[in-house]
């Protein structure tokens, strides 16, 4: 039990990181370490969150699908606002609070 104790700690803070630096990132346009640790955050979120799934052993039901499609949805649209549209910085900050909204609904409530 406190291995997955351990891991939620670790996934929720990496998940509290990986947005902070995503915001710093639309923010701050070119900060190359914000940048890199926008990354490395979001992929501390992933190991943590793929950890959890292993030690819950309820194999891959559809809100845990739900918060990878998310993670990777947020991870594209600071990549490609960043770089293509940096006009919409502020929009797109405001659709990550919408879908780390929605990872956390499916984290609570796995409907
Ligand atoms: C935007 C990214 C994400 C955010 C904000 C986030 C947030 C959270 C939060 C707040 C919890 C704790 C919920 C609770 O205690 O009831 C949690 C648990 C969890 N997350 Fe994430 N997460 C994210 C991405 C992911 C990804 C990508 C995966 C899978 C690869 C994942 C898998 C899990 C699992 C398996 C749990 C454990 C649920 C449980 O203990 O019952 N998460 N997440």
């Amino acid at each position: 039990m406190l291995f997955y104790e351990f891991l939620k700690l670790f996934h929720i803070l990496a998940a509290f990181m990986f947005i902070s630096f995503g915001v710093a990132s639309l923010l701050t346009q070119s900060s190359k370490l914000v940048k890199a640790m926008f990354g490395a955050c979001s992929l501390l979120a992933l190991i943590g969150g793929v950890g959890l799934i292993g030690v819950l052993k309820q194999g891959m039901p559809g809100w845990m699908t739900a918060k990878l499609i998310i993670w990777a949805v947020i991870m594209a649209l600071v990549g490609v606002v960043n770089k293509r549209f940096p006009s919409y910085r502020t929009h797109a900050i405001g659709g990550l609070f919408f879908l780390v909204g929605l990872a956390i609904f499916y984290a609570v409530y796995k409907p």
